[in-house]
């Protein structure tokens, strides 16, 4: 049986090995940028209250939209079973949104239809999430984490006023 050429097998394992070092490196490189260079993260774990004690704890004590600076407002929000206080949120068109919310018992969740909004609710972590509405119109907000009997019944509006 004829030997193989060493340099062949070589070059034929080089070519595999390279890619699947470069690969993983790659992605790290890319992991450490967004996370800690663009400061890309998950929503949430901007701090904690105590879940027995939200409706006294500012600025759960206060739930409702306020502004925060010309065409900036930020919304608070309390999940409870089974529903959002408050469950309407009105804001003028081109307006930036920063939702404040946790949940006062179980785990929910807060996913805004037509905005890029998409947070798990958990008791007594505070989750931070902006989005900017643009057009105006109704954006339904529901509960995406299953929460007991009345689920389905949790939900909300973000109403975007036209004209100013
Ligand atoms: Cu709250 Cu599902």
């Amino acid at each position: 049986m004829a030997m193989r050429q060493p340099t062949t097998v070589y070059l034929y394992e080089l070519a595999w090995i390279l890619p699947s070092i470069a690969i993983p490196v790659g992605m790290l490189v890319a992991l450490a940028v967004t996370a800690f260079g663009v400061g890309i993260h998950l929503p949430g774990n901007e701090g904690r209250v105590n879940p027995t004690k939200v409706v006294e704890t500012a600025p759960f004590d206060k739930p409702g939209v306020v502004a925060v600076s010309p065409g900036r407002y930020e919304a608070r929000l309390v999940a409870q079973i089974w529903s959002f206080t408050p469950n309407e949120i009105r804001v003028p068109a081109g307006s930036t949104v920063t939702f404040v919310a946790t949940s006062r018992d179980v785990v929910h969740g807060l996913f805004i239809h037509g905005a890029n909004v998409n947070v798990m609710l958990i008791p007594g972590q505070v989750a931070r999430v902006t989005a900017r509405f643009d057009r105006p119109g109704e954006y339904p907000f529901i509960c995406h984490e299953y929460c007991g009997i009345a689920h389905h019944a949790m939900w909300g509006k973000v109403i975007v006023e036209s004209g100013r």
